[in-house]
């Protein structure tokens, strides 16, 4: 008798809305690219490079992160990357991507935000195309940067408003609170962008409070701390604010033990627009699928659980309202048909 969760698992559509596409270099691409491009590194091997992957904190797996992207050189390169991720991902029932990119992280390597952009979007451009995915772009600024650097990075970002949908904020969160970019965030909403941040990571429950007061951000990415308050929690639960969560980044990151301690149980309990995602999955190995995996494994949500974390990825991202209730009733018939295997197989 196969088990209906992971069956809805594999098969229903999803939507993945917290993925940093630097962060699906597989240590694969990362070599290949490397000698194609005359980058040297500190690894030879696909198991040197895995070897690496154990981090005790966030600012463990940044450094690595930031090293690893210092072969993405061309348009070609974040063409090979981003497609790579969508062959991966397709397969997983993904129908809409919203990724985050870095593109700090490459002028300031002296790569142009041009060909960083163009190699991103030409491949979303043939996912849609070839798969039907559809997607936005999050225009990152690195919080451990400054004010002006990220005011520069607007600014690119502002010739591109076809391409990109939304700002947010990632990198080390210690030391970098919202507050920090607040002018920026005004000068993005101004112009039009949405915007999200990444609070309650290893920072504290204030931070995701002043990402909503401050930054004026329509979702949390990963979000864990504000369950320590309950105010906060309430409030997250009555304005339906989403929370993008990362089990697998999470317990990879050390920032929860086991993957039993995730914190997507309490914001489900709590009723929370909580959705699942993989982060960095060449990284904290684990794509999509293996992040619903590891709810309905380690955190007991069951089938119904399931149904309602990937209906909750369409209701938190940037679709408009009439394409978001296709893809709810899209996931309602894909839920029909595998109860009706289900029940035809006596299960
Ligand atoms: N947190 C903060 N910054 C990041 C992450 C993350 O998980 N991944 C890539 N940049
Ligand atoms: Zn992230």
């Amino acid at each position: 008798m196969t088990d209906l969760a992971a069956a809805l698992i594999d098969t229903l559509p999803k939507a993945e809305l917290h993925l940093h596409i630097e962060g699906t270099l597989e240590p694969e691409m990362m070599l290949a690219l490397a000698a194609r491009n005359g980058v040297e590194l500190p690894y030879a091997t696909v198991e040197e490079v895995r070897a690496a992957y154990e981090f005790d904190c966030l600012q463990d797996f940044l450094d690595v992160y930031y090293q690893g992207m210092s072969v993405l050189l061309t348009e070609r390169d974040f063409h090979d990357l981003t497609w790579a991720y969508i062959e991966r991902v397709q397969a997983d029932g993904l129908s809409h991507t919203e990724m985050f990119f870095d593109p700090q992280a490459h002028t300031d390597r002296g790569v142009a935000f041009e060909t960083v952009l163009g190699g991103i979007v030409s491949a979303l451009e043939a996912a849609h195309r070839e798969f039907g995915i559809t997607s936005r772009l999050i225009m990152c600024f690195l919080r451990h940067l400054s004010e002006e650097q990220a005011f520069e990075a607007l600014d690119c970002a502002c010739r591109h408003k076809d391409h990109i949908h939304a700002v947010g904020l990632d990198s080390s969160e210690q030391g970098h609170p919202p507050a920090k970019f607040a002018r920026v965030f005004e000068a993005a909403r101004r112009e039009g962008f949405r915007a999200v941040a990444h609070a309650g990571e290893e920072g504290p429950a204030s931070n995701v409070r002043d990402s909503l007061d401050i930054l004026g951000v329509a979702r949390v990415d990963h979000g864990n701390r504000a369950l320590d308050d309950p105010a906060l929690t309430r409030r997250l639960a009555d304005e339906g604010t989403p929370l993008t969560m990362c089990p697998i980044s999470n317990w990879r990151l050390k920032g929860i033990p086991t993957l039993a301690d995730s914190p997507v149980g309490a914001a489900l309990d709590a009723g929370l627009l909580v959705t699942v995602n993989s982060d960095d999955p060449s990284y904290f190995g684990g794509y999509l699928n293996d992040n619903y995996r590891a709810v309905h494994e380690h955190l007991g949500v069951d089938a119904a659980g399931i149904v309602r974390l990937a209906k909750n990825s369409f209701a938190a991202s940037f679709l408009p309202d009439r394409e978001k209730q296709a893809r709810l009733d899209a996931i309602d018939g894909q839920v029909e048909s595998v109860r009706h295997r289900h029940a035809s197989q006596g299960d």
